[in-house]
């Protein structure tokens, strides 16, 4: 039996994780999958409950779990509270805690939705970018940190730090997926300004000597940004750190057409992960039954890939996302004129159907 542990978060991630968990019961039915599910609660929704965002029963069951299936977390209601016990901290602490450094971010453009990007269809037509994104180092997780009184003024500080070790597990990563994908790696830094980076190069050059059939490139983080709204077809697998990742991940979302179209993995050195959309919490369309749970039922397409080795759950999933946009239905983050407009719920339920139909 495999065990999933749900973790809804605050904003609309309770909305679009009982869609994916609509898709589960789907999946259950058809594949005859043996899943336990339980479910905690996570960021400003923890908080408020425990005075958390990720209390130590919320840590446990992770631990416990095969696979973790998380919406979103934050919202402006938490914006204020102690910086510790802010809904993000939550889910960094989790990513932390279980060693979840590489972080998968698709970026593929369904044909259906070429209209929906803000880029003209020839660009971006055939899109397929994976981003892999260190997780668990960076500037993200530096010491020291902090804002301190300096001078009789406030002075900001982080720290951007990565062991060799650190740099070395990622770019092995990047340089196995593209082994299974079109054996290309661009591995993006600011080597010319930042010694983090300097030495990230060069970690990730002699990385690349054990894979041979992998064609390594690199790009400043500047020309990167650039680079992927002027001809994105260009790159296959993109590694880099913490915070570009971060940065360049939401672009290259964007390129699909709706940020509510990408889904994530965090894997740790045995494959166990934590699944999740890109997107964040959208407080501003909370509980209006309006968000987009396409990124976050590919999630769950990814968690069957990848934790539970059910590669062809995955395929399945992702072909009845397929079919309810082949259609024509859309929610209104990916609409365009001639399709049809449908509620969370709605779209939820269509895949569903189409999964269970086969
Ligand atoms: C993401 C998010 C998070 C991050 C936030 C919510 C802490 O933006 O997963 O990309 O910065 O990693
Ligand atoms: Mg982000």
């Amino acid at each position: 039996m495999s065990h999933i542990l749900i973790l809804p978060g605050d904003g609309i991630g309770p909305e679009i994780v009982q869609e994916a968990v609509r898709v589960l019961r789907a999946a259950e039915q058809r594949f005859g999958l043996d899943i336990s599910l339980d479910e905690a609660p996570v960021g400003g929704a923890a908080y408020d409950l425990h005075g958390d965002p990720l209390p130590q029963s919320t840590l446990d069951k992770a631990r416990a779990a095969d696979a973790i299936l998380f919406g979103s977390i934050g919202g402006p209601k938490w914006d204020t509270i102690e910086r510790d016990k802010r809904p993000e901290r939550g889910l960094l602490r989790l990513r932390s805690s279980l060693g979840l450094f590489a972080n998968l971010r698709p970026a593929i453009l369904f044909p259906q939705l070429a209209d929906a990007s803000s880029l003209k269809p020839e660009v971006v037509s055939g899109l397929d970018i994976l981003i892999v994104r260190e997780l668990t180092g960076g500037i993200y997780f530096g010491q020291p940190r902090g804002i301190r009184e300096e001078n009789g003024e406030r002075v900001g500080f982080n720290t951007d730090v990565y062991s060799e070790s650190e740099m070395r597990r990622i770019a092995k990563v990047a340089f196995e997926l593209a082994g299974q994908r079109n054996n290309k790696v661009c591995s993006v830094d600011k080597a010319n300004v930042l010694e983090v980076t300097e030495l990230w190069k060069e970690v990730v050059t002699d990385a690349a000597k054990d894979y041979p059939n992998i064609e390594l490139s690199h790009m400043y983080v500047d020309n990167a940004a650039m680079q992927l709204v002027r001809a994105p077809k260009q790159f296959d697998v993109i590694v880099t750190g913490n915070l570009f990742g971060d940065i360049l991940s939401d672009e290259a979302a964007m390129l699909t057409g709706s940020i509510g179209m990408l889904p994530s993995a965090s894997l740790d050195e045995n494959r166990k992960g934590l699944y999740e959309p890109c997107h964040g919490s959208a407080p501003d369309i909370a509980g209006q039954g309006i968000a987009n749970p396409l990124a976050t039922i590919m999630s769950l397409a990814m968690l069957m890939r990848y934790s539970l080795e059910r590669g062809d759950v995955a395929d399945a999933i992702q072909a009845a996302v397929e079919q309810v946009l082949d259609q024509g239905l859309r929610t209104a983050d990916i609409y365009t004129e001639g399709t049809r407009k449908v509620s969370t719920e709605e779209m939820g339920a269509a895949v569903a159907e189409a999964l269970a139909r086969g």
